[in-house]
């Protein structure tokens, strides 16, 4: 079997195939991600004057300027994508501060390729996975698209004008962020992969492949597939379409095939079906994952191959009971995200999502809604793999062609994923509540059905929910963003609308902070302040989960995001809605979530630190997070009293605040279950680095964070320090970017292009965050090295696999 596993372990949607007449030609996905040119601000066009000069502008091929081929990018710099140009850039005043205080503007890439002479008469495509925001592109000096969305993909097919052997094909991308299509920190640039693909002139089209199990009325499983051919050849093939379902340990368990033929420039369907008797299940928890490997053969060569992988789940919302995933129903336990970290902004390396699906289920999350829009398609891999259930959002309310086909292009591409349980076609749209928001949402919920009708079709309200025009009527799931007083009214109004919370809370909190002090933009980490539409987390879920018929919720959000600081401004430049930090550091959101979600194992944690120095004597309110019956407090020794914890609102304590120790037991049935013990710490005198992993795969492509922190003379963490850290890194790999989790810190989170700055970060409440990524290499060591004035430095070497 010719299957390649891609950085997942997943078999690559493109994998190796024969193609026929040419059997060394295995169709190829070849990452065009290294070697671009980049410029940041716009390149004018040369004005146009006269007969010829117009006349020879107006035909294929004579793009001028930066557009053309021969253009001299020399000077540009080099860069590798994802690219996000903005994080890269100081954060001023003068700048949107929803998008973060950040500047966006124009900029430009371009990149040259040769072709091999064996590759013409194969079926060329470039695609481009995202790019920010608005986007121009041209190959050879044609322009080629005109891309209107910054989160869905493109594809161009180049077969017509590529150029082989020693001629250069040249990419040129013209890029305006300064156009905006969110409220919050979007990024510039080309930050998501790039690719060109090879394959035989008649092949398997891109997303061309639909095999999504659905469990039949009689309890029957089957794949219905649906395999969409492209032939950019000369002659008319007949081919023969093949699957095959291989089971997770990769053992042949069923086929199906259909024959057709495909002319030039034509997309003939081939439909069948496998059927499939007493599959293993896809669940959060077991995420049992099967393979189809999809073949198009012609007089018994290859044409091309295609493996796609599927769960086989049954999802149901039921009006009255909620959400049910095989049968069983289950709370959603959600949270709303943007694609954005620290460091890296919107480029976030393919393992960073990895690492923040992991650190969402830590909470006991199970659910993640892509807010407002597509997201990168590694990501929904990693949720089928992982077992994290998917709300995925279409970003632009629209029914106008250019807007359906955005739509179709996300389903198309999305659907054979088992995590994905509902499509939204908006959110908080203000037409929402009116007839022709009604009319808009039954259209597009009509073209997601004519692609898949094995989901839901929601979209994310956020008032006029009880009006009898309301976009709600045409969903299939009634998406409540905020106003829980109004779930009752519904239900009770709509008996037969399954109702989920598509987003709720809103509450804010600075990690680490326990005083709020709105004048020097902190907000306390207790959980007692909120935006006026959302709730405190507590009380958000509390409406959730007493309630049957709310199938569940999406917390805006699980990680803080760059931009829209509400309730603050300037100077806070980043989100405080996160249960975790920019950096994916925890808040007390964090815990309190593990509290209300977790059933498997006992949680307690203590808030605040107790590092209090100056507040002798005076009270500090001490909260438990803790899913057991009882918590009995003591410090230094004195019982401070057992309280039942409330399952929302916890418990909690005014401690007059002495040094020493404070410990919690939390009690069931009377025993004790677990302790935990929060300490006054000494001064800081060493710095310590915590790798995510200790290994990275040596190709250019793996990241990870790196955990900074700094301890004192017997290794306790220290949560106030705030040391200025320097880092050096030496070995096949690079620092990618930088974080503490700070809103205000305007410290640069890249460090300039060309600058010979060292890399350097303060700690913010006792934490920042390194993140490294491998360099192209089969073996090796990264030594990083953190040193700060007056604590002794730390050094960690990670290995570099192949
Ligand atoms: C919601 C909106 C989110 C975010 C949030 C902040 O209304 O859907 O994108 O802006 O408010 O509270």
């Amino acid at each position: 079997m010719k299957t390649k596993l891609n950085l997942f372990g997943f078999f690559s949607s493109v994998s190796l195939a024969l193609i026929a007449g040419c059997l060394s030609c295995a169709a190829e996905r070849v990452s065009l991600d290294e070697n671009w040119r980049f410029y940041l601000g716009d390149v004018p066009f040369p004005s146009i004057f006269g007969q010829d000069a117009s006349y020879h502008h107006a035909k294929a091929g004579s793009a001028q300027g930066a557009a053309a081929m021969k253009f001299d990018d020399g000077g540009w710099r080099e860069v590798r994508l994802p690219h996000d140009w903005a994080i890269e850039l100081p954060v001023a005043k003068t700048n949107n501060l929803a998008e973060g205080f950040r500047p966006r503007g124009i900029g430009w890439y371009r990149r040259q390729f040769k072709l091999d002479p064996a590759d013409a008469g194969r079926n060329l495509e470039l695609q481009f996975d995202g790019v920010a925001t608005f986007c121009t592109v041209w190959v050879n000096g044609l322009v080629v698209h005109r891309n209107w969305c910054g989160y869905t993909s493109f594809s161009v097919d180049i077969t017509p004008f590529a150029r082989y052997g020693n001629e250069l094909n040249t990419v040129a991308v013209r890029v305006d962020a300064n156009e905006q299509e969110g409220w919050w920190y979007e990024g510039a640039g080309i930050y998501r992969h790039t690719w060109l693909v090879k394959r035989n002139p008649t092949h398997i089209a891109t997303d061309g492949v639909f095999a999504n199990p659905t469990r039949q009325p009689d309890g029957r499983w089957n794949i219905p597939i649906e395999v969409t051919l492209d032939n950019s050849g000369t002659e008319t093939s007949a081919v023969e379409i093949e699957s095959t379902l291989f089971d997770p340990e990769g053992k042949p368990i069923g086929q199906a095939q259909s024959k057709l033929t495909a002319a030039p420039f034509e997309q003939p369907v081939a439909k069948y079906e496998i059927v499939v008797s007493s599959p293993r299940l896809w669940s959060v928890d077991q995420p049992v994952l099967y393979t189809v490997r999809t073949v198009a053969r012609s007089h018994d060569a290859t044409l091309d191959e295609v493996t796609t992988h599927c769960g086989f789940r049954t999802i149901r919302f039921d009006p009255d009971l909620g959400f049910f995933l095989n049968d069983q129903p289950m709370k959603i336990k959600g949270t709303c995200n943007h694609q954005d970290h620290a460091g890296v902004g919107v480029a976030m390396p393919d393992s960073l999502w990895k690492f923040r699906i992991r650190k969402l289920k830590e909470m006991g999350a199970n659910a993640y809604r892509c807010s407002h829009n597509p997201p990168a398609a590694e990501f929904l891999e990693l949720c089928d793999r992982l077992g994290l259930l998917v709300m995925d959002e279409n970003r632009n309310f629209n029914t106008s062609p250019e807007y359906q086909r955005q739509l179709e292009w996300l389903v198309r591409r999305d659907r054979n994923h088992p995590s994905i349980i509902l499509w939204s076609v908006f959110n908080e749209e203000p037409m929402q509540g009116s007839r022709q928001g009604y009319e808009m949402v039954r259209k597009l919920a009509g073209i997601v059905k004519q692609l898949d009708r094995t989901r839901p079709v929601t979209a994310a309200q956020s008032d006029s929910m009880l009006k009898d025009w309301n976009a709600s009527k045409a969903a299939d799931v009634a998406g409540f963003n905020y106003h829980p007083t109004d779930y009752d009214a519904y239900h009770k109004a709509n008996p037969t609308k399954p109702i989920t919370s598509s987003e709720d809370t809103s509450a804010v909190m600075t990690r680490g902070e326990y005083v709020t002090d709105r004048k020097n933009s902190i907000l306390a980490s207790y959980d007692e302040e909120w935006q006026p539409w959302g709730l405190s987390h507590h009380e958000a879920w509390n409406r959730i989960a007493e309630r049957p018929f709310v199938a569940g919720g999406f917390i805006w959000t699980g990680f803080d995001y760059h931009g829209e600081p509400q309730p603050l401004e300037w100077p806070a430049t980043a989100s405080s809605f996160g249960c975790m930090d920019l950096c994916g550091f925890p808040k007390t959101a964090f815990y309190l979530h593990q509290a209300e979600w977790l059933t498997d194992r006992p949680v307690l944690q203590l808030v605040p630190h107790w590092n209090w120095p100056g507040r002798e004597g005076r009270t500090v309110k001490v909260l438990a997070l803790s899913n057991l019956e009882k918590v009995r407090l003591s410090l230094n020794g004195q019982p401070l009293g057992e309280k039942p914890v409330d399952k929302y609102k916890m418990v909690s304590w005014n401690v007059p605040y002495t040094p020493g120790k404070l410990e919690a037991i939390g009690i069931r049935d009377g025993k004790e279950i677990i302790r935990t013990v929060v300490e006054t710490t000494g001064e800081p005198v060493a710095l310590q680095l915590v790798p995510d992993r200790s290994t990275l795969t040596g190709d250019g492509r793996d990241a990870e964070p790196v955990t900074v922190q700094a301890v004192d003379a017997q290794g306790r963490v220290v949560p106030l320090a705030n040391q200025l850290v320097s880092f050096e890194l030496s070995g096949p790999g690079a620092i990618i970017g930088v974080g503490n989790g700070n809103p205000l810190c305007h410290e640069p989170e890249k460090i300039a292009a060309n600058s010979s700055a060292n890399w350097q970060r303060s700690l913010y409440n006792g934490l920042a965050q390194v993140l490294l990524q491998s360099g192209r290499a089969t073996d090796g060591t990264l030594h990083l090295k953190a040193t700060a004035p007056g604590l002794k430095p730390a050094e960690i070497s990670i290995g570099i696999l192949q």
